[in-house]
């Protein structure tokens, strides 16, 4: 049998920064992508063996043609969409899809961390001892969750930002570039933290904050 037969075969959602900064990881799985799903046709196609589909009625024939049969999956969607994230996730697996987990070769992850389905840990990233992720969990480039941090699903904590220990943060939340959390502080389900922001208190569920240190943002 050639490679081609051999190899696993992806889905990747998305089409953009995420999903580019994701594909050497698909590659050092041995994975084909054989399937993009995006928002805009105007994009230049990230991978050229895809069959391209804007979204879900665009993308249910094919599956139901028997081509959800062996199909790995990722949802390469950063932002604030750790929502979308899940629901996407709970679909495709509904079809039988299977999620796939990219670690970046140069991140580190503790042999003693744990990690849900589908998360997403970028070069220079680090998860450290004892941390948990949830499922659908993305560690970007250089960010830094440390030991014993509990993340729920479809966190986002973004380019360089840092978790010291412990900290807690709920489904769906984001810490976005560069931010940092102390120790112990519980970031809430949904909330935002915005770029630069130095977060020595807990964060309500559903607020934005901002600023060192980090104030609700008005
Ligand atoms: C906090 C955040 C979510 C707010 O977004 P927003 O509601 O669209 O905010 P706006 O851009 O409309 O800015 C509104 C005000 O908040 C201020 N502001 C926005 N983000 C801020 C931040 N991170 N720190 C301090 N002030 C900030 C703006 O300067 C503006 O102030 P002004 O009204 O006095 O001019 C966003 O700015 C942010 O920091 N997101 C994180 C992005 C990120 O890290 N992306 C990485 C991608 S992987």
């Amino acid at each position: 049998m050639g490679d081609a037969v051999n190899k696993h075969r992806l889905l990747v959602w998305g089409g953009s920064g995420h999903a580019k900064m994701l594909r050497p990881t698909f590659a050092a799985a041995g994975l084909d992508v054989v399937a993009l799903v995006e928002r805009d046709p105007a994009l230049a196609p990230l991978f050229s063996s895809a069959v391209r589909f804007f979204g879900w009625d665009d993308l249910a024939p094919w599956l139901a043609a028997g081509n959800a049969l062996e199909l790995s999956f990722i949802l390469a969607i950063g932002g604030h969409n750790g929502s979308v994230r899940c629901e996407l996730a709970d679909r495709l697996t509904s079809w039988g899809l299977k999620p796939f987990e990219a670690i970046h070769e140069r991140a580190w992850v503790a042999s003693t961390a744990t990690m849900g389905e589908g998360c997403h840990v970028l070069p220079m990233a680090a998860v450290g001892e004892d941390a948990k992720l949830g499922r659908q969990c993305i560690v970007n480039t250089n960010a830094s969750v440390d030991h014993e941090c509990i993340l729920d699903e479809g966190v986002h904590i973004m380019p360089g930002a840092t978790l010291a220990g412990c900290v807690r943060v709920g489904a769906h939340a984001t810490v976005g570039a560069n931010a940092t959390v102390l120790p112990h502080v519980n970031i809430g389900r949904g909330a935002i933290v915005g770029a630069g922001a130095v977060v020595v208190h807990d964060v309500p569920a559903g607020s934005v904050v901002v600023g060192v240190p980090a104030r609700a943002k008005h």
